[in-house]
């Protein structure tokens, strides 16, 4: 029997909410840069959170491409959906790029000037995309996959977070990590 602990969708859904979080802590900082004597240490906060995005958001993406997405490769009605997702997915890639070369092209006015517009478009390209999975995709998984899959899936996350199912199933996946900088930190 599935609960929150061991299934896969609400752990997808937990990392969903956790990195609108760290969106959030992103558009902070970036705000912060604004005021030139907090500069230099809203860079550092920036570059911490962004260094957190890269990792959490690359693991998600995983996720899905490697674990969900291709269980679900022979439902027709979604393949469209499922291969838009998977470009939109390298779409982030590219615009997290684009945030981590501003931050190190320049830590100055013109940073500021060009970090919150990179976060607000990231943000709201991010948020349809959820939409989609959680509204669309997750449901059809809901409604498809057997509960042996879903165990598939659930394993091949601990898997690739180094966890190969052991240890504390409680903790499992939304483990706390590292919180540099202080700021929040999720799966
Ligand atoms: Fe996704
Ligand atoms: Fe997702």
């Amino acid at each position: 029997m599935l609960d929150d602990r061991n299934d896969p969708l609400e752990k997808l859904a937990a990392a969903h909410r956790s990195l609108e979080e760290n969106l959030n802590d992103l558009a902070r900082a970036a705000r912060a840069l604004g005021d030139a004597r907090g500069r230099a240490a809203a860079l550092e906060g920036l570059s911490g959170v962004v260094a957190y995005f890269e990792r959490s958001m690359s693991r998600h993406q995983e996720d899905e491409e490697r674990s969900l997405f291709p269980r679900l490769a022979v439902l027709e009605a979604i393949a469209p959906t499922l291969e838009r997702l998977r470009q939109e997915h390298k779409a982030h890639q590219r615009a997290i790029n684009a945030l981590r070369a501003a931050i190190e092209r320049d830590g100055g006015a013109e940073a500021a000037e060009v970090l919150p517009q990179l976060i607000d478009d990231l943000r709201a390209a991010y948020q349809r995309h959820v939409a989609c999975e959680e509204q669309e995709v997750f449901p059809a998984a809901r409604r498809f996959l057997q509960p042996s899959a879903m165990q598939g899936i659930m394993h091949e996350m601990e898997t690739r977070r180094g966890r190969g199912g052991q240890g504390n199933p409680a903790k499992g996946i939304s483990g706390r990590p590292h919180r540099p900088g202080g700021m929040r930190r999720g799966p």
